[in-house]
């Protein structure tokens, strides 16, 4: 008995001190901000001229590292975090190894510029998965933005590498990056009071604590795991991923930006009953970043749509709406877009806010009289 009892403390001890202790921590990767410096004998003016020169990175090809104020051109280069970032030239691509808890899904957060190259692209990969994110649209005001990608980890430890694919005359041209941080996605379940999934959008990726600009989710062209568990993002264009440190959210502490008009949609599959009518309810409004005018979200469900105008004055705000529609299949997926454009003063791509979805079944409207 107390063998056995000596036995099982053992296991568990193994069990929770191997795997889990050494597994990553949400947050900035080590030197994910690119602080720490490679050894000047390592670098050829900006040009990083070894493999392992940067702490905690491998890079291969043209690779630069920057110090904000550098000055490219007429261009003067700025850095969100820190002083340092990295630019990845021609097929210029870095890399880091993570510790990661097989079969859990995480989500890369990053921040990335755009520089000279006109169609400028990153592919992010973990084994055995990819994605090329376009990074031609820019959204936030001073050129840079984050985004974010997420991977099922398919091993224990595996290699996060940010490539940029793309061949431009000037090897200097390529895109800036800086602050790439990790979160692990606790996709949520049903809750039975509900038939959707994250229904207020508080799973979703790591948002850097300086980061005013928000987190741009890509639309999943080339992979099926979301960085927002639940949703997909269609159409061409990203939506945003907003939360309540640095902008006005209807409930709780996350919400989505619809940045890009008809060109971006949120949407979600649910489980329904065919005859059923069910109730689409949601929050809209602004993000009180200054984003003013009459926007209107349309939401579709089925052969429903709604149409649900909000006057914003860019100062923070919502209201409720409702889409009733009736199923007509098992399946029904909802979908959400802002039907135009808006721009702030500075010119950056804003618009309406989307948060607190819930999808209710409606017992049959008595009709009898
Ligand atoms: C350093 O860069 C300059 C200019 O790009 C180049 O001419 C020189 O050969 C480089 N030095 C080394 C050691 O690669
Ligand atoms: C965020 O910004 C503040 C003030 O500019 C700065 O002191 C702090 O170090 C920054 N934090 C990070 C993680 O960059
Ligand atoms: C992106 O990177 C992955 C992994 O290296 C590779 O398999 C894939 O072909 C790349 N995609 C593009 C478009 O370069």
């Amino acid at each position: 008995m107390t063998k056995m009892m000596h036995c099982a403390a053992a296991i568990l001890l193994l069990c929770s001190a191997v795997p889990i202790a050494l597994a990553i921590t949400d947050g900035l990767l080590p030197n994910g901000n690119f602080e720490a410096k490679p050894k000047a004998s390592d670098l050829n003016g900006t040009q990083v001229m070894s493999r392992y020169a940067i702490p905690q990175w491998e890079i291969s090809g043209f690779v630069e590292y920057i110090e904000s104020g550098h000055k490219q051109g007429d261009m003067l280069l700025v850095v969100p975090e820190g002083a340092y970032a990295v630019r990845l030239g021609n097929e210029a691509s870095i890399k880091q190894k993570l510790k990661v808890i097989k079969g859990l899904y995480y989500s890369i957060t990053f921040s990335a510029a755009r520089t000279c190259a006109q169609d400028e692209r990153l592919n992010v990969s973990v084994t055995p998965d990819s994605g090329l994110l376009p990074i031609q649209t820019t959204y936030g005001s001073d050129g840079w933005d984050s985004y974010a990608w997420a991977f099922r980890a398919a091993f224990e430890e595996v290699h996060l590498v940010i490539h940029n694919p793309g061949v431009e005359e000037d090897p200097a041209c390529g895109p800036l990056i800086d602050s790439v941080a990790i979160k692990t996605l606790y996709p949520p379940k049903l809750t039975g009071d509900n038939l959707l999934k994250n229904r207020d959008f508080e799973e979703g990726p790591y948002v850097l604590p300086n980061a005013t600009w928000g987190v741009l989710i890509p639309p999943n062209i080339e992979d099926d795991h979301s960085p927002l568990p639940g949703w997909t993002v269609e159409s061409l264009k990203a939506v945003k991923y907003i939360d309540s440190d640095h902008f006005s959210v209807p409930r709780g502490k996350r919400a989505v930006e619809l940045v890009a008009g008809k060109e971006s949609a949120l949407a979600q599959v649910a489980r329904t009953v065919p005859e059923k009518v069910y109730a689409l309810a949601f929050s809209i409004g602004d993000a009180g970043n200054g984003c003013v005018g009459s926007m209107v979200v349309e939401a579709f469900a089925a052969r429903g749509t709604a149409q649900i105008p909000y006057e914003s004055k860019g100062t923070g705000g919502y209201k409720r709406g409702v889409l009733r529609f009736t199923a007509v299949a098992e399946r029904t997926r909802v979908v959400f877009l802002s039907t135009f454009y808006h721009t702030k003063v500075d010119g950056s791509l804003c618009g309406p806010v989307l948060d607190d979805v819930s999808l209710l079944s409606v017992r049959s409207p008595v009709l009898r009289g």
